[in-house]
């Protein structure tokens, strides 16, 4: 039996050194050592033997069991470092060779546009307006009323609006001058905001109208707000936005819910002032409409025009980027064209 032992140890030791893989070992580990193995078989025959063989032999099929196991467990980790040294190299990348290519996204120019001002006004003090102020589906009474539209304004006008069928008097927003009411019937001055979004107008689609394009509303109430500050803050952005060397001007001119109200012009990008087709010969471009809130504005929100006063604009987002690129058809913007998206 001792020499049937050693047997075993011997040719087990040598299927364990020439083992491959892993299920070689697990093969191997059958064969000698699980309850149906060579070793096991001996030692259910040790009961036969004297008790002294029974003593040597036991101790000598439990060593050779020893070395066995310990054997397996150092092949073991041998093959699963050479299997793992395999899989390290099989899986190793050049980062020196170049990449597959993939077509880069961009972001819209017209988001381009609402991020470079709403930076230019966050430098200037103003935060942006919480979103919920801002809905697209707007009541004609925020939309208008509040703002001090007469009701026969003309702008409330079927042609102009978006009525829905949602309920009566509940339309697409023409304009994002609502947003100013919603943040003031929300916040007591001192307000310093602006609101980009959406706005909507049933019109005919031309080359310089689309029925639906963006706005961003401006606006400041506190106390001893002037029309100095309005001047201010617009030159400042205008100057920003398009250059410091481009002339601005203030036009008198009228809304509802401003009073007095301007428009503010820049010297035409295109001629230098000289008048061209673009500014219809004036040399001037409008690029935004703004005024001192109105008082009947304040009231409707319950802020008393004696101790506050504030001024408001918007400004059209497509315009300002058609100026800025003299980009000359609107719907460029919504044709989703990639051979214009990836000039911007
Ligand atoms: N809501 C105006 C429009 O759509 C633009 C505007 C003019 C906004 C004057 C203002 C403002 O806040 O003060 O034409």
């Amino acid at each position: 039996m001792k020499e049937k032992l050693e047997q075993i140890l011997e040719e087990a030791a040598q299927e364990i050194k020439s083992a491959m893989s892993v299920q070689d070992l697990d093969e191997v580990k059958l064969k000698y050592l699980s309850r149906k193995g060579e070793l096991n078989s001996i030692k259910k025959n040790l009961k036969d033997l004297s008790d002294e063989d029974k003593r040597v032999i036991g101790s000598l099929a439990n060593n050779v069991s020893n070395q066995l196991e310990q054997m397996l467990e150092d092949k073991n980790n041998e093959l699963y470092k050479i299997e793992l040294d395999k899989k390290l190299l099989s899986e190793k990348i050049d980062i020196t060779l170049p990449s597959d290519f993939r077509p880069q996204g961009k972001i819209h120019p017209l988001t381009q546009t609402v991020n470079e001002i709403v930076e230019i006004f966050q430098g200037l003090g103003f935060s942006v307006m919480p979103s919920e102020y801002s809905p697209e589906v707007e009541t004609e009474y925020i939309n208008f009323d509040m703002l001090n539209f007469p009701p026969d304004h003309p702008a409330k006008d079927m042609q102009d609006t978006f009525y829905t069928k949602a309920a009566p008097n509940v339309i697409l927003r023409s304009q994002t001058s609502g947003a100013q009411i919603r943040q003031m019937l929300n916040q007591k001055p001192p307000v310093r905001v602006i609101s980009p979004g959406r706005v909507y107008r049933c019109e005919a689609v031309s080359a310089r109208k689309n029925n639906l394009f963006h706005q961003i509303e401006g606006l400041l109430v506190d106390k001893d707000i002037t029309f100095g500050d309005l001047k201010g803050i617009l030159n400042e952005f205008v100057r920003i936005y398009f250059g410091s060397a481009r002339p601005t001007r203030f036009r008198a001119s009228y809304f509802p819910f401003t009073e007095p109200s301007a428009e503010v012009d820049v010297e035409c990008i295109m001629c230098g002032g000289k008048g061209c087709r673009t500014c219809s010969g004036t040399g001037w471009l409008e690029v935004l409409g703004s005024g001192m809130v109105h008082a009947n504005v304040l009231k409707n929100v319950g802020i008393d025009p004696e101790i506050y006063s504030g001024f408001a604009f918007g400004m059209g987002v497509e315009r300002l980027t058609m100026l800025k690129y003299a980009i000359n058809d609107i719907r460029l913007f919504f044709n989703n064209d990639v051979r214009f998206l990836k000039q911007f």
